[in-house]
């Protein structure tokens, strides 16, 4: 599998392959278009490698993750977000030093500056709180310049880590017009967020244990997934040399849409959708089944997963386990979801597609008894998000020979034509 060779136009040429340490084979075409005059074409870059990478391997036909080579299953069991985020980041699960200094480090810069705070005010209260994460996170860079030096890259990674938690919160406060809580030293980074998100000044508030548990494992299953939509925007972005805050704002951006990590939202409004339909979910199988209707079945169906999806097995038994903690079991909306779920494991037509329910079809549904609320469930999945952006804009930046991203394209407009006007 040293080589590839191609008969284009008459003429054969040699092209070499790639082969990585899971014997994924990549024929590299990097001088195709000066041996030969054409470029590929791959429409969704679904046949594209864009890059190597040292940091998550995924093989959807297995239905297989691993992150830095640890399988995904074994890091939900046993690690903390924390130090998932440690191990994405810095290539290895750290020391016991090196957590702690890591844990002390993102615990003092959870706080923003005070004059962000006006940011918040500038926007509606009907404001999604993705435009308003991105719109800080990019803001951030006002404060933070870039600067050359490897500490000062450091810190700024460590000010993103921080402060995310603190600037979603805010978002969400702000848009039910209820105090900042600000974030509390002594409290871990999930048992943080959920503070900052529930509690009010008027009342004491203890963040059960079932919640930081949950949210902690919820983080860890969306940590990275190599080169998706968002990260892969993270990348390009970050291929100009626009500093880190810019490229993540945009990888959260890109994150919003409901064919991406939107798709918690859409599901809980898919499911809301159904009931107020009558619960009548077989019409809405039936609708996903018709090409005409351009519905889809959101959380189900992923582009590199064909047989299960290793995260949405994790929560499946993990939403059985919560809700049970959390004594729900008379929830309409999740009665809704089980039957989906079964029907479209049973019929042919999701059989034959490979469409299973994904990660998002569970995530919905736990943060939705988590009492998230469903406009901040995409919000939760950028926070999971953040370490894999970061250790992906790190490794794209630091690459042996980085060139700015630009892909080509193949023009079918007008060819030249005299200039006239009507
Ligand atoms: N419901 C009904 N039909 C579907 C669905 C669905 N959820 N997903 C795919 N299909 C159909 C497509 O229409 C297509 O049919 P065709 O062969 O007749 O043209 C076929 O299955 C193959 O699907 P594609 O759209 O080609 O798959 P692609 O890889 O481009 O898209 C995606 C994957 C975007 C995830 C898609 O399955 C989808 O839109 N799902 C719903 C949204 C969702 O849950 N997104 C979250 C993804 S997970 C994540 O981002 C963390």
């Amino acid at each position: 599998m040293n080589s590839a060779k191609l008969i284009f136009d008459g003429k054969e040429v040699e092209l070499p392959v790639t082969v990585g340490s899971e014997n994924e084979a990549g024929i590299d075409i990097t001088k195709l278009r000066s041996m030969t005059g054409a470029i590929t074409l791959d429409n969704g870059y679904a046949n594209t490698g864009s890059c190597t990478s040292t940091i998550t391997f995924i093989d959807g036909e297995k239905g297989i993750l691993r992150y830095r080579g640890y399988p995904i299953e074994e890091l939900a069991e046993k690690s903390s977000f924390i130090e998932v985020c440690y191990l994405l980041i810095f290539g290895h699960l750290p020391s016991e030093d090196e957590l702690d200094n890591f844990k002390h480090d993102l615990t003092h810069h959870s706080l923003i500056h005070e004059d962000m705070k006006k940011f918040f005010e500038g926007f509606p209260p009907s404001a999604h709180p993705m435009t308003v994460l991105s719109s800080m996170v990019n803001s951030l860079s006002a404060y933070y310049p870039e600067s050359e030096y490897e500490e000062d890259q450091y810190l700024n990674i460590i000010r993103l880590l921080a402060k995310l938690k603190t600037i979603a919160s805010f978002s969400y406060k702000k848009s039910i017009g209820q105090s900042y809580v600000y974030p509390q030293n002594h409290l871990t980074y999930c048992a943080d967020i959920l503070n900052m998100l529930f509690a009010v000044p008027s009342a004491p508030y203890d963040v059960p244990k079932v919640l930081e548990d949950a949210l902690d494992l919820l983080l860890i299953l969306h940590a990275d997934h190599e080169q998706n939509c968002s990260t892969s925007t993270v990348r390009m972005v970050g291929s100009s040399e626009a500093n880190l805050f810019a490229s993540i704002a945009a990888g959260i951006n890109a994150l919003s849409g409901p064919l991406h990590g939107g798709a918690n939202q859409k599901v809980i409004q898919m499911l809301q959708m159904i009931k107020d339909d009558g619960s009548n979910y077989k019409k809405y199988v039936n609708m996903a089944k018709d090409k005409e209707s351009k519905f889809k079945l959101m959380g189900f169906g992923h582009r590199v997963y064909k047989n299960f999806d290793p995260r949405a097995n994790i929560l499946k038994d993990s939403a059985d386990k919560v809700l049970n903690e959390l004594g729900i079991n008379d929830d309409p909306l999740l009665e809704i979801a089980k039957n989906l779920e079964e029907i479209a494991l049973k019929d042919d037509f999701f059989i034959e597609k490979k469409l299973y329910p994904n990660v998002d079809f569970y995530s919905g549904i736990i943060y939705r008894a988590m009492g998230i609320p469903t406009n901040m469930f995409t919000v939760m999945f950028a926070l999971g998000r953040l370490p894999g952006w970061i250790a992906q804009w790190l490794e794209m930046k630091d690459a042996p020979g980085a060139r700015i991203y630009r892909p080509r394209q193949i023009y079918m407009g007008e060819t030249k034509r005299i200039y006239k006007k009507k």
